[in-house]
This record gives structure tokens, C-alpha cells and sequence, in this order.
């Protein structure tokens, strides 16, 4: 099939995770998406209004529903965000390169996630959560603006911090009357937990001041280039490295990413 012809697909369930972000189950109308790897995303359209790339957050098996967790902030998402289930939207994909999970086996894993930016490290966490006894420890840290902003709560708060070798901190930068817990930005948050650098992968996503500051606090905290990850959300159109609206330097983020390592990063232009 041209990979660049949208499926047309039903959303089958809408979850309200924050005032403006929605997680929305998708079901090809026929066939299915092929099988994804973590850090991959697909381009959804909405009839009459445009395509926009968003990442899996749902974790590939033969029966797990595909998911989307999408923030308001324009023309296609708002239109997303007014669709009730059983609407029609197009879905093509997958697309970019994924985590390179299968190189960290043994390694300890640290995850940093800030407001949508969980979206695809969820994919990626219950993916490695899946495969626990691979790893060594799982660390979660995960930041937003308010305790109404933070995403994917009964994961953050239920399951994720009940597996054996896991832990989760989560902080926000505003507390409200009801918030018991730290108030902090991520990246200083981070340095007061002082993870352990040796034997660790870091993995960061969330708005771009976020990653910026959470990857010059991994670097003070020991964490060498090679081993930190993230994720970069250039605007992209095609999404297949044709029309070119998402090049940095000699790399297009659609093909090429949108995972790259830190060390990967400090090989690019400064403009991303
Ligand atoms: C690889 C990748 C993965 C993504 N994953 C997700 C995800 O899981 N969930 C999610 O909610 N969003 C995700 N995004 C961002 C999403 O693609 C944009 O928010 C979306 O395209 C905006 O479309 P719109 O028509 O609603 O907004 P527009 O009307 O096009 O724009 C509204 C505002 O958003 C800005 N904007 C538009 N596109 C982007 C972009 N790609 N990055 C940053 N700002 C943008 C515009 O400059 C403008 O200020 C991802 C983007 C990429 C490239
Ligand atoms: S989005 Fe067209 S080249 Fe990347």
C-alpha cells in the first residue's frame, strides 16, 4: 500500500486525560497499522481540516488498540478534540525510527517525561515494563504545569509504581489546594534526586525548554551523550522524507528520527 495514503479508521473511545489533552483509541476501518516499535508516530487527518503527526502511545501487540494522546493547540487537534466516537479520521503510518530498546538489555533505565511528552515515552515504559526482568532498575520522573495537567494519571499513580524495581516521582510547577507532593520544574527536580549515571540510560520528552534544561542537568549528573535520549517534534508534512519541511543539517527528523541520541543532537545545527 503508498504509505502516504491515509486508512480510513473510527475512533472507537475517548479518554479525557487533562483539560486540554485527550488519549483517542483509533481502529482501522480495515487491516491494521503494521506492528510498531516505541518512539514511532502516525499522521492523523481529519476530513475537510489537515493531518497531524502524533506519536503511538500504545505499546504493539496482535490485540492492543491503537492509541493517540493529543494536545489542543490548533486547527487539527482542536478538530480532534470535538470528534466523538465512532467519527471517521485517516490514519497513515507508521513512521520514524523507534528507541533502540534492544541495546540497553541490563541496563538501568531513566525516564523524563514533561506534560504531552509522556505520550510517547508510555509507549515506551510499558514496553520495557513488559520485558522487566531485561532491565535493571526503571526510574519515572514526570512533570507538569499544574496536578490538572499531568497525563496518563492511573499508570503514574496505580500501575506503574507498584512493579517490582520501579519508582515514579512526580512534580509540577504549580501546586493547587489539593497537591500533597514536590513542586518543581523537571530539570532541577531531577538534580535534587540525584539518579545514579553509571549502568543507566536517560530517555527525556516534553516541550523543548524542558529538554533543553533536563539534558544539561543529565550531563551534570554523569550521564555521557551516548546514553541519553529524546525526541525532537519538527513541524513535518510528508512524513517520509520527501517534501523536506522537517530537515535539520543533513538529517530529515521524519526518517531519521524523531529519536536521537544526545551525542547525535551535538552533530546538528543549533536551530532545532
Ligand atoms: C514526531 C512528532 C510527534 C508528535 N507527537 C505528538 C503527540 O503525541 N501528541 C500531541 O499532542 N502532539 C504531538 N506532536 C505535535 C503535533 O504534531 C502538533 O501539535 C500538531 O501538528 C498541531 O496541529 P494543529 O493543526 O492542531 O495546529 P496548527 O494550527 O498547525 O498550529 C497551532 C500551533 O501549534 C504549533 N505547532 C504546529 N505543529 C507543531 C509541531 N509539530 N511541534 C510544535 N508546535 C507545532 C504551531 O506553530 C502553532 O503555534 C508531534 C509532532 C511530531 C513532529
Ligand atoms: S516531513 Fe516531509 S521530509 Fe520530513
Amino acid at each position: 500500500m503508498n504509505s502516504l495514503v491515509p486508512r480510513v479508521a473510527t475512533i472507537s473511545a475517548i479518554r479525557e486525560e487533562t483539560p486540554d489533552v485527550r488519549t483517542f483509541t483509533v481502529q482501522p476501518d480495515t487491516g491494521s497499522l503494521s506492528p510498531y516499535r516505541p518512539g514511532q508516530c502516525a499522521m492523523l487527518s481529519m476530513f475537510g481540516v489537515g493531518e497531524a503527526m502524533i506519536s503511538i502511545t500504545s505499546t504493539w501487540s496482535p490485540d492492543t488498540p491503537l492509541e493517540f494522546s493529543v494536545k489542543r493547540v490548533g486547527r487539527v487537534t482542536t478538530a480532534l478534540h470535538q470528534a466523538e466516537p465512532g467519527h471517521k479520521v485517516g490514519i497513515r503510518g507508521p513512521y520514524g525510527n523507534s528507541f533502540p530498546v534492544e541495546q540497553w538489555m541490563g541496563q538501568s533505565l531513566l525516564f523524563v517525561g514533561g506534560g504531552i511528552g509522556l505520550a510517547p515515552l508510555r509507549s515506551l515504559i510499558n514496553h520495557c515494563l513488559a520485558r522487566r526482568s531485561e532491565f535493571g532498575r526503571v526510574d519515572i520522573v514526570y512533570g507538569a504545569r499544574t496536578p490538572r495537567d499531568l497525563c496518563f494519571r492511573q499508570e503514574l499513580f496505580e500501575s506503574w509504581p507498584k512493579v517490582d524495581g520501579a519508582s515514579v516521582q512526580v512534580t509540577v510547577d504549580a501546586a493547587d489546594a489539593d497537591w500533597q507532593g514536590p513542586v518543581a520544574l523537571v530539570p532541577p527536580f531531577l538534580e535534587q534526586l540525584r539518579p545514579e549515571a553509571a549502568g543507566t540510560i536517560a530517555v527525556t520528552c516534553g516541550p523543548p525548554v524542558m529538554i533543553r534544561y533536563t539534558l544539561e542537568a543529565l550531563k551534570r549528573l554523569g550521564f555521557p551523550d551516548d546514553r541519553v535520549f529524546t525526541t525532537l517534534e519538527l513541524k513535518m508534512q510528508c512524513g517520509v522524507g520527501k517534501c523536506g519541511r522537517c530537515s535539520i543539517g543533513s538529517k530529515y527528523v521524519c526518517i531519521d528520527g524523531p529519536v536521537f541520541s544526545c551525542a547525535e543532537l551535538r552533530q546538528l545545527p543549533a536551530e532545532y
